[in-house]
């Protein structure tokens, strides 16, 4: 499991200490969540603020991006550093167009989808991305309170994408924290991403990531016993 850090839970004002400090306390990649306040009822930053910090962790840089026509944006984050560019499959037309164009720039494309839309929705991407984003909050806000009634959606893209033969990690995103990785792991997540739960930790970051890690489940779910 690899474990993603939300940066919408930092210190702003301290922004690289604290991309430093997470690289050091064993984060694997940077979650950045860029909001538009239009997508969702929130606004954050935009490439500039991943491009500052790019060069203080030699980490995998995550763009989540929550806004409306991402097809304008992405060539931003790419050139600001970002790895993986995600989308979200509810605020384009033209998703497919948008995922080849994040590949065409050199970068690893993936696709999100909030708790109410239904996998079924994705499913003929999976070809297209590296991976596929599972909201398990409304998207928006950080400390939410984990949806589990998302978990069978986990399941679902993790064995469609074995189905499909392709490669795709399924990554979850909202109310991850020592209680629910568990479940999410068991779902099949192969990357978690956690705000609160890190960042919140009264033990610090090293504490909770360790934790998180621990906390993982060991099983994963067998697709090929499943009931189809
Ligand atoms: C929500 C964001 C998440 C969120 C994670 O819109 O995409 O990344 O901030 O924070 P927690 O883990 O606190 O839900
Ligand atoms: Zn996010």
């Amino acid at each position: 499991m690899l474990i993603a850090p939300s940066m919408l839970c930092a210190d702003f004002a301290s922004l690289r200490r604290d991309v430093q400090q997470l690289a050091a306390a064993g984060a694997d990649w940077l979650h950045f969540d860029v909001m538009d306040g239009h997508f969702v009822a929130n606004l954050t930053h935009g490439p500039l603020v991943l491009k500052a910090v790019r060069q203080d962790a030699d980490l995998t840089f995550d763009a989540h991006l929550m806004v409306e026509k991402p097809e304008q944006y992405v060539g931003e984050f790419a050139e600001a550093g970002a790895d993986f560019i995600t989308v979200h499959i509810e605020a384009t037309s033209a998703p497919h167009r948008v995922l080849r164009h994040i590949r065409e720039l050199g970068k690893r494309p993936a696709v999100s989808l909030n708790p109410a839309t239904p996998t079924s929705a994705v499913e003929y991407l999976l070809g297209e991305v590296d991976m596929v984003l599972v909201m398990s909050v409304d998207p928006g806000f950080a400390g939410q309170r984990f949806i589990a009634a998302v978990l069978p959606k986990i399941e679902r893209l993790k064995c469609a994408a074995a189905d499909a033969g392709a490669d795709v990690l399924v990554q979850v995103d909202g109310g991850v924290n020592a209680d629910t990785v568990g479940r999410v792991t068991a779902a099949g997540a192969d990357v978690i991403v956690s705000g609160s739960g890190i960042f919140a930790h009264p033990r610090g970051y090293a504490a909770a990531i360790a934790e998180l890690r621990q906390r993982a489940a060991t099983e994963t779910p067998n697709c090929s016993l499943r009931a189809r």
